[in-house]
């Protein structure tokens, strides 16, 4: 399913990055250890309804909607190019076209989200975690991994950086992102390091947070 026509012009970075994001070297190195954690979070919990917000070419949600536990598995992207690639996989996985600040999906309906390295690059991060926190049920679980810097400065320095290139990616300090959760609605529960290649210039957090029960706040 490729619903829902993204206006943003730097989709067009990701549709041209699709055509090399599966080389292997690639995967190895920088996203199959995030993955692996990713998948070892939502190994525990009744969660069986899954989306995978910046989901690129659907290798974490190809192995999600393999997993026997699944009933229903979701990757979303704004980018044609990475969803034309996580299609061909042919998995039993639903692929929606969208913004991660603006889904088309129902209140309430998903038991966890997951988002690997695709969180710094939303325009409008508070904007996207108020639509995770609109999408999980109560008690739901939102899993963010991505690149932390320790201190802000560095955080200023990359984004400096990347704007210059023409792609601003904005990589939040951990007290960033946990404070930016927990103002959406969210309860931090943990913030894990990831060890992959180039951790120490680019370290890599997995952030758990739990949407709060009915009733509590
Ligand atoms: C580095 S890729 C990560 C892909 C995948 N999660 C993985 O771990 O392999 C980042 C993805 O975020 C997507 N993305 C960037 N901004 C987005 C937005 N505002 N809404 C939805 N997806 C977005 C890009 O199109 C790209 O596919």
């Amino acid at each position: 399913m490729l619903g829902r026509m993204s206006k943003a012009p730097h989709r067009l970075f990701f549709d041209a990055w699709s055509r090399v994001y599966d080389l292997a070297p690639v995967q190895l190195a920088v996203y199959r250890p995030v993955h692996a954690r990713v998948l070892r979070e939502l190994a525990s919990g009744d969660l069986k309804r899954l989306l995978d917000i910046g989901c690129g070419t659907g290798n974490l949600t190809s192995r999600l909607a393999q997993s026997a536990r699944a009933e229903l598995v979701a990757g979303c992207d704004f980018s044609f190019g990475m969803l034309e690639q996580a299609a061909a996989k042919r998995v039993p996985a639903a692929w929606l076209q969208g913004d991660a600040a603006r889904l088309p999906i129902r209140d309430g309906s998903v038991d966890a989200v997951t988002s690997t390295d695709s969180f710094h690059w939303f325009p409008d991060p508070d904007g996207a975690l108020a639509e995770l926190r609109r999408v999980l049920r109560p008690g739901g679980r939102l899993i963010i991994a991505v690149v932390n810097p320790r201190l802000g400065a560095t955080a200023s320095l990359f984004r400096a950086g990347s704007t210059l290139l023409g792609e601003p990616a904005r990589w939040p300090t951990r007290a960033e992102l946990a404070q930016r959760m927990e103002r959406a609605g969210f309860v931090v529960r943990s913030q894990q390091r990831v060890v992959r290649a180039a951790g120490i210039a680019f370290p890599t957090y997995v952030t758990v947070g739990v949407a709060p029960p009915s009733g509590a706040g």
